[in-house]
């Protein structure tokens, strides 16, 4: 039997690229976990040109439960998981901050239990920057910093974490943490930012940029190192490949943990502009203070992505390219862009 990997989240934005490039790229199969849940679309693994049912297996299970017996059946052995499933939208858990923790917290346990059981060859959980919370003007968050959440999604990234951590550390779960950045993209929810600001200036509505007044007036705009969700299924499938497992011992009191980094920051409104210029057609934008308009919003997120690059991943695609396939592909499918 070739090798098998449990994605749970497949049906999640990351997920389905992540499906798509192991499509292309690999000759693993692929069993898809994942609940439907508010931003999962079953299109996103069905529009992708190279779908291949019989390389990927769709099951629908909402993680909040255990992995039951007859579930176990069905999914089969695993060589690799990978935990991606996840409540991801910041606004969401401001909004219902106990639903959306408990909804992150528990499907970790279940999967962590899940793991402590069949012992797959590697566990990554995926995890964000969002955890170090804000990253103070060039400063880039390097991998084992002291997380600092800011809301109740970083917090409970975070807490995903370390409950993990505590798994590699008791249970000897094979655990490999991966955090990352603003991920964009074909097929992202139209709430996200690329989306929401391509349909807003399609509609020539204006945009709201935010960032920080200073007091001569001028603006400190809010600024991301942004990659594309391709880059992103690469590294994790570079990790699963080359990065060997760290059990703990004396000498080995944390688990292996990567940044898997953008290729440069850009602020928001060049965001905005980077858009406009794709699509032939001038933004309107103002300027708003994010603390006032989005509280527990961070202004500024980095991570320094070194450590992946010295172990000899380089990203697929230029940031360029990733915009100008995004837009242009999103373009021939506006579908995307409804809500
Ligand atoms: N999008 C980004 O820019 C970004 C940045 C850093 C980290 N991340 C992390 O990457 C992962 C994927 O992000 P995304 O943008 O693709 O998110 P997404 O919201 O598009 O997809 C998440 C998927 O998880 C599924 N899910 C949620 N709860 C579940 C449950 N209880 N049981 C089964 N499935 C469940 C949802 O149905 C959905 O299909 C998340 O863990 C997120 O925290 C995302």
């Amino acid at each position: 039997m070739g090798t098998r990997v449990l994605l749970t989240g497949g049906l999640g934005f990351i997920g389905s690229h992540t499906v798509e490039h192991w499509l292309r790229n690999t000759d693993w199969e692929i069993i898809v976990m994942d609940a439907l849940r508010f931003s999962g679309r079953i299109e996103r693994l069905t529009d992708i040109e190279c779908y291949n049912p019989d390389r990927v297996k769709v099951v629908w299970h909402d993680l909040r439960s255990p992995i039951h017996n007859q579930l176990k059946e069905t999914i089969g052995p695993v060589d690799y998981i990978v935990n991606m499933a996840s409540d991801s939208h910041v606004d969401r858990s401001i909004t219902h901050p106990v639903p959306f923790v408990q909804n992150n917290v528990n499907l970790s346990l279940n999967m962590l239990e899940y793991a402590r059981e069949v012992q797959p060859e590697k566990f990554i959980q995926i995890s964000t920057d969002e955890v170090y919370g804000p990253a103070p003007h060039g400063h880039s968050h390097v991998e084992g910093e002291v997380l600092r959440p800011s809301n109740p999604y970083s917090a409970s990234k975070a807490a995903q974490e370390m409950i993990a951590f505590s798994y590699w550390r008791t249970f000897g779960v094979p655990l490999i943490i991966t955090n990352t950045m603003n991920n964009f993209g074909e097929r992202q929810h139209p709430e996200k930012y690329v989306p929401m600001v391509m349909k807003r200036i399609l509609h020539q509505e204006e945009i709201e940029v935010h960032g920080k007044q200073r007091p001569d007036g001028e603006w400190d705009i809010g600024a991301r190192v942004w990659l594309h969700a391709r880059n992103h299924a690469d590294a994790v499938q570079f990790i699963l490949k080359n990065v060997p497992i760290k059990y703990y011992d004396d000498d080995t009191p944390e688990p292996e943990r990567f940044n898997i980094a953008g290729e440069r920051e850009i602020n928001n409104l060049e965001i905005v502009e980077m858009i406009g210029a794709i699509l032939e057609c001038p933004p309107l934008y103002k300027l708003v203070d994010f603390h006032t308009s989005r509280p527990g919003h961070d202004l500024r997120y980095s991570l320094d992505g070194t450590k992946l690059k010295e172990y000899g991943w380089n990203a697929p695609m230029t940031l360029e390219e990733s915009f100008d396939k995004t837009i242009n592909w999103t373009m021939k499918h506006t579908e995307w862009l409804t809500e």
